[in-house]
């Protein structure tokens, strides 16, 4: 299969097809997801906290990103993949902002890129989608703000946040972006500006008006260390358990030396065997 395009996306918001994303990281991961039908893999700077164990995406650096973009492309080439530019790398100069993405796309192979923010960044989305990289906004809780924002809460309740985040969304969409996710705002303020957008919305948290979803590869298949359960994410697996219950197996077998067994083990010839044993 070919890679999706903007175009196509485009195209699927207008004729109501959801366009489905998970986050990847890596080969094995992105390379699943891709055989899983994926339409969009995100290598998103959630990585900081589910692959690198920081408690937030603040301590992610660009070389982080380009690491793991290169490697889930590796493993999606018929994936469009997007990449997250990371905490305090497009707020400097546009310059600077440019730099990065270059990395991303160049280094990591990465198809378009993904920024935090609204009508205070759209001029430096403007020069990114100016130098031709496709660009994803992010909007409603926005984790690298996670510390003005004062925490994980659902963000939109009222009327001026409802007008704030369309005029960001708007903004975005004015600077070019090509989609644009909305993370944790109730489900009657992301139809609403999912309606008044021309680009797709990729929800998370978000509700089943969104144009697309996303979910963190971690969280949705509970691979990893057992985190405190969030009302917006759906497990379908759990591999988590699954990894714990086979390595613990193969700990008990090699205590026992019951692993490995005659069907994985080599021989010699016996005539080396009696020249070794006499
Ligand atoms: O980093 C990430 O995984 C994200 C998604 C949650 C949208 O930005
Ligand atoms: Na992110």
């Amino acid at each position: 299969r070919k890679p999706l395009t903007t175009a196509k996306m485009r195209k699927m918001k207008q004729d109501g097809v959801p366009i489905t994303i998970v986050t990847a990281y890596d080969y094995p991961s992105a390379r699943l997801a891709e055989e899983a039908g994926i339409d969009v893999i995100l290598v998103g700077d959630s990585l900081g906290n589910v692959v690198l164990g920081y408690d937030s995406t603040l301590p992610v650096t660009i070389d982080d990103m380009v690491y793991h973009t290169r490697a889930a492309v590796r493993g999606a080439a018929n994936t469009f993949v997007v990449a997250d530019m990371p905490f305090m790398t497009y707020h400097g100069s546009v310059d600077q902002a440019l730099k990065g993405v270059a990395r991303l796309m160049q280094e990591g192979g990465a198809k378009a890129v993904k920024l935090e923010g609204g009508a205070e960044i759209a001029g430096t989305v403007e020069a990114i989608v100016k130098a031709g990289v496709p660009v994803v906004g992010h909007l409603g809780l926005t984790p690298q703000s996670v510390h003005q924002i004062g925490g994980f809460r659902v963000q939109g309740r009222s009327s001026e946040q409802a007008e704030k985040l369309l005029s960001d969304a708007k903004a975005l969409e004015q600077a070019g972006a090509f989609a644009l996710v909305i993370e944790l705002v109730t489900d009657e303020l992301a139809a609403w500006v999912t309606k008044q957008l021309s680009i797709p919305t990729i929800g998370i948290g978000s509700g089943v008006h969104c144009d697309g979803q996303v979910l963190v590869f971690h969280d949705l298949l509970q691979y990893g260390p057992v985190t405190p359960s969030r009302k917006f994410v759906k497990t379908y697996g759990n591999v988590g358990e699954m990894v714990r219950n086979g390595i613990s197996a193969y700990v008990k077998e090699v205590k026992a030396r019951t692993f490995p067994a005659p069907e994985h083990t080599f021989h010699m010839d016996n005539d080396v065997v009696q020249y070794l044993y006499g």
